[in-house]
């Protein structure tokens, strides 16, 4: 018996029809998780309604249970409809993973709304759509409740034509920290996954990319981020409010930090902040729990006892 089991939990995971939400919602079945398979089933340009079905057979076929369902989380109703297809079928939500995503790349510069809007209501407004109605189920539950949002590299560190991508992936990880503190008490644990492996979404990528997604092979599959999703999903998950990055069986925690910074004597001016710049911007950090956490630490480094 696998010590990270998952006997009788309800999972869902949005955008599990294929590549990385698929190898998550596989493998949680396979650890005896009942799992609500769900996927829009849009190929990037045309409709395919079966992605979804097709998966939570391939579950079923496998020994495991898994029902699939075709709303979109990109709309508040589409979001309650895939919690409510957990809750009908087996009462509860005991850990949701908000997978779906898409790409609408183009730069700044050039960029129309429409693409803008896309892509902030599937990979940052579903996290509310979904989470939502997860979150409110999980809080009336004894037993709380795991979320896992996803992000991405190009949100965390930055990447070219992919601004509108960046601040929806970036979106979450802000959502992530204020949900980890309010779930707290009712043991509902958020945390964040910016995966890296080779599907649909990445063949799709720039020339460059998509030649080392290609040379990569197996390194990258899907299944090699799903250790992640398990452990941050099971009723153990010893993290909440963090971000980890994953890909190629490596697994890494993304860590924000304040330098100690330059505090300004008085009368020094802009000059004096210029010349003092590398210990702003380098040198020892420290990170903080909340952004109550800010006011200590300042008061600390002006070496004042409280604001
Ligand atoms: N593959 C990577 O290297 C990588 C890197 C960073 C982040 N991500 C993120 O990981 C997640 C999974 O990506 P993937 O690589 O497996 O992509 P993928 O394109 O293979 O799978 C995403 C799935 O989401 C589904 N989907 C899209 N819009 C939907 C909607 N409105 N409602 C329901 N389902 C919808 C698609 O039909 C698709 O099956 C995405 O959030 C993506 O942004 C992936």
């Amino acid at each position: 018996m696998a010590q990270l089991e998952f006997n009788g939990q309800v999972v869902v995971v949005t955008g599990a029809g294929q590549g990385i939400g698929r190898a998550y919602a596989r493998e949680l079945a396979r650890r005896g998780a009942l799992v609500v398979v769900n996927d829009l089933g849009a190929a990037q340009d045309l409709a395919d309604e079966t992605l979804a079905e097709l998966a939570a057979r391939e579950i079923r076929e496998a020994g495991g249970q898994a029902v699939s369902d075709g709303n979109t989380v990109a709309t508040p109703e589409g979001g309650r409809a895939i919690v409510q297809r957990a809750l009908d079928t087996w009462g509860r939500i005991d850990a949701l993973i908000c997978n779906a995503g898409i790409v609408r790349d183009v730069t700044f510069a050039k960029m129309p709304f429409e693409k803008l809007d896309a892509v902030l209501a599937v990979n940052l407004c579903a996290a509310f759509y979904v989470g939502q109605p997860a979150f409110q189920a999980m809080k009336a539950q004894e037993t709380g409740g795991r979320i896992l949002f996803t992000t991405s590299a190009s949100g965390l560190f930055g990447n070219f034509g992919q601004s509108n991508y960046g601040a929806a992936k970036m979106g979450v990880v802000g959502l992530s920290r204020t949900l980890a503190i309010e779930g707290a008490k009712n043991n509902i644990k958020v945390n964040v996954v910016a995966p890296w492996a080779s599907s649909r979404m990445t063949r799709g990528a720039s020339d460059a990319a998509a030649d080392l997604y290609t040379s990569a092979g197996d390194m990258l599959s899907p299944e090699k981020i799903a250790p992640l999703a398990v452990l941050l999903c099971h009723s153990s998950c010893p993290s909440t409010g963090q971000t980890y990055q994953a890909g190629a069986g490596m697994f890494s925690r993304v860590v924000t930090q304040l330098t100690h910074g330059y505090a300004l004597k008085e009368g020094e001016t802009a000059e004096d902040l210029l010349r003092n710049w590398d210990t702003v911007v380098s040198g020892p950090a420290r990170e903080i729990a909340n952004a109550q956490g800010v006011a200590p630490f300042f008061a600390e480094r002006l070496g004042i006892k409280a604001f």
